[in-house]
């Protein structure tokens, strides 16, 4: 079918923002989950997806829309949540990218901060239309909950005190918006010229715990989505696509977890995949993917399709798909493709961050689940250590006794300090604890990864004192 303004595919919605400002929250009021307490440490250190569709759209706005007369004509919304904890820059770099709309999440009682102010960058470079949402709006001093409406409505019910100290933190958010060369204002106050200003941004008091205002942001995603990318979002059959993530699912063994942007992904489909041994060509046995409004990244009982259309994540099964690497581009081989050429550009991302390894080849071994995992590690070490930490080899996923010897011929090397395995969210094989401990070699594990960078801090420091 030809490219369409009545034919829009679902668009793309990022949530980024500072650590703790409530996006899994504000996607678990959406979805009416409880995703957020789940995690560890109540951070989030993945991307998520969750795909709503139009109907909950509607039911979620419907009480907003009696006066906004809005016609929602996009077939549902993908959202893609972001961790907002600093070590994860790459995942919220791959989330800017992979998005056609964002919303931006601000803690009022905070403002502006760090990684507010780097997504905001990140959104702006890639020219992301996105909303501001002023979340925690119910911390506002004595403010009286108004569940799941409007915010206009719920302000109406507030006392002048409880007004006036949202109108100040509302006001510093915006100053600070201002000293970053964003105008803002809270939506409803944006005359027609700010609406036609393309860089001017509104601004959505929310509460994720007592939903006021999660009616306005779905409402605004909706009429950016129609109104503003519309051309963007025109859906069409090639398929583009991404890998989330790769992992291990009982019963179902190794899975891929795909983003699938544009076209059809089927069932039988020989689909192209990278890996850090090279490029994999794999028939597609099985498509995937949880209800609607539930996260991709939480198991649940998945449904089971011949065929999925872009945009929507879907968790693909297949054979030899063990060593695929998140955030790489997956591609399908047509009647009519060279396959080489399709499998050169599938490597190409991996090709160019091994050109970043220790070049005299001494350094720790880093293992990560995912390659956005891995990318962060390294980028954090590289930047972030004093002296840095030099890195020889990079593996992804479980521990195995061939990892341990690898990185044991650092003892041989007379660096016994880099014969160490920094282990972020992977599994380790008992038979290479074993070998570890008898090849002197240490792996230092963590679910958090600042505290690996911790721990191997302390062992330094141990060693040199
Ligand atoms: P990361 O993913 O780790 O960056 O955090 P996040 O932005 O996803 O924030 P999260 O959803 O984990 O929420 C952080 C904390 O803030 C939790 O304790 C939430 O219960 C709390 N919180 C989130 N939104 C609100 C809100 O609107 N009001 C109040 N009072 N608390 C909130
Ligand atoms: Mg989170
Ligand atoms: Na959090």
């Amino acid at each position: 079918a030809a490219r369409s303004p009545d034919n829009l595919r679902c668009p793309i919605v990022v949530i980024m923002g500072h650590v703790d400002t409530g996006k899994t929250k504000l996607l678990d009021k959406i979805r009416k989950t409880n995703v957020q307490e789940g995690e560890a440490g109540g951070i989030t250190q993945q991307i998520g997806a969750t795909f709503f569709e139009k109907k909950t759209l509607e039911a979620q706005t419907a009480k907003l829309n009696q006066t906004e007369q809005f016609d929602i004509k996009i077939p549902g919304m993908l959202v893609i949540d972001t961790p907002g904890h600093e070590s994860f820059s790459n995942l919220r770099s791959r989330g800017s990218s992979l998005c056609d709309v964002a919303i931006l999440v601000v803690d009022l009682m905070h403002g502006l901060e760090q990684q507010t102010i780097e997504s905001l960058n990140m959104l702006r470079q890639k020219k992301v239309p996105f909303v501001v949402a002023l979340n925690k709006v119910d911390r506002c001093y004595a403010w009286k909950t108004c569940k799941d409406t409007p915010i206009r409505d719920a302000l109406k019910e507030q006392e002048a005190g409880t007004i006036s100290e949202f109108r100040n933190r509302a006001l510093d958010a915006k100053v600070q918006l201002q000293e970053q060369g964003v105008n803002s204002n809270l939506y409803w106050e944006m005359g027609d010229d700010d609406w036609s200003n393309s860089d001017f941004i509104p601004l959505v008091p929310t509460s994720a715990i007592t939903g006021e205002g999660v009616q306005d942001v779905l409402m605004l995603l909706c009429q950016m989505a129609q109104r503003k990318i519309w051309k963007h979002i025109m859906w069409c059959a090639n398929l583009e696509a991404t890998v989330l993530e790769v992992k291990a699912i009982d019963g179902l063994g190794m899975t891929v977890d795909v983003l699938v942007v544009n076209g059809y992904l089927r069932e039988g489909d020989k689909a192209v995949f990278c890996t850090l041994d090279g490029p994999i060509i794999t028939e597609i046995r099985g498509l995937l993917t949880p209800p609607p409004s539930r996260e991709m990244r939480v198991k649940s009982d998945y449904l089971h399709h011949k065929e999925v259309k872009g945009a929507l994540g879907v968790k693909v099964i297949g054979n030899g798909l063990e060593k695929v690497m998140a955030g790489t581009p997956v591609m399908v081989v047509g009647p009519n493709d060279e396959e080489e050429d399709i499998k050169a550009e599938v490597m190409s991302d991996l090709t160019n961050l091994q050109s970043k390894l220790s070049t005299d080849r001494v350094g720790v071994l880093v293992q990560a689940s995912t390659l956005g995992a891995l990318e962060a590690l390294l980028q954090f070490l590289r930047e972030e250590t004093q002296p840095p930490i030099p890195v020889s080899a990079i593996g992804i996923g479980t521990i195995h006794k061939r990892d341990v010897t690898k990185i044991s011929i650092m003892n041989e090397k007379g660096h016994p300090e880099y014969a160490t395995i920094l282990a972020f969210d992977v599994d380790i094989e008992r038979e290479a604890r074993e070998h570890a401990q008898e090849m002197g070699v240490r792996i230092m594990t963590a679910e958090i990864i600042y505290h690996l960078f911790d721990q191997f801090t302390r062992f330094m420091d141990e060693l040199t004192t």
